[in-house]
């Protein structure tokens, strides 16, 4: 697996998805509660071996969207649990009734060995995985995986979202998490 540097800040380059993959789904979402609730859904979506790649700016909303993705998946445990970002300890796994939960957060990844090191790629395949900043794993993008890339609106309101849905052609999981993200517009 390669190693790659993320845009810095003054770097206005458009956003790229990885070669070849394709937008399946696309949505607004108005406000936090609103991306709550695609989180919930996606939650109930996706399984064992699914993994969902987040990618935005910083404050998109990549943890919020997570944080609720996990709440979800605990069931009635997950309400006041504290879901840390793993913006420093890279990685937190959560036990679900549906099986392991890992949050990744790539930002501060010191090498491409360390996915490795993680045993980040084994859970790609096993466990149920969210990874923010997954852009540092460019060029090798894990194939069976979705992206969802989330956006500010360019209507322009400061709590709406524009969340989009990546897959290479022909991904399962793209057509499963379209159909939970429905056709909300
Ligand atoms: N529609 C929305 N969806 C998600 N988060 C939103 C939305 N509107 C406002 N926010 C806020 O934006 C912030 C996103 O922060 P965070 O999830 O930590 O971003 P990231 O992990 O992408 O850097 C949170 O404070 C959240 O409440
Ligand atoms: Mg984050």
């Amino acid at each position: 697996m390669s190693f790659a540097a993320l845009p810095q800040t003054g770097d206005d380059s458009p956003w790229r998805p990885p070669a070849g993959w394709t937008e399946v789904a696309s949505l607004r979402a108005a406000s936090p509660a609103e991306t709550d609730a695609l989180a919930r859904r996606l939650a109930e979506a996706t399984g064992p071996g699914d993994t969902l790649l987040l990618s935005g700016a910083l404050g998109a909303g990549k943890t919020h969207f997570a944080r609720a993705f996990i709440r979800h998946a605990l069931g009635p445990d997950g309400a006041g649990e504290d879901i840390p970002s793993p913006s420093f300890t890279l990685v937190q796994t959560y036990d679900t009734p549906g099986g392991e939960v890992w949050h990744a957060d790539l930002y501060r990844l010191g090498g491409p060995g360390e996915v490795i090191e993680l045993g980040l790629d084994i859970a790609m395949e096993e466990a149920r995985c969210l990874v923010e900043w997954p852009e540092r794993m460019a060029p090798d993008w894990p194939e069976r995986a979705a992206l969802l890339r989330i956006e500010a609106d360019p209507g322009g309101e400061e709590e709406a979202r524009r969340v989009t849905l990546w897959t290479a052609p022909g991904n399962p999981l793209g057509s499963r998490l379209a159909a939970a993200m429905g056709d909300g517009a």
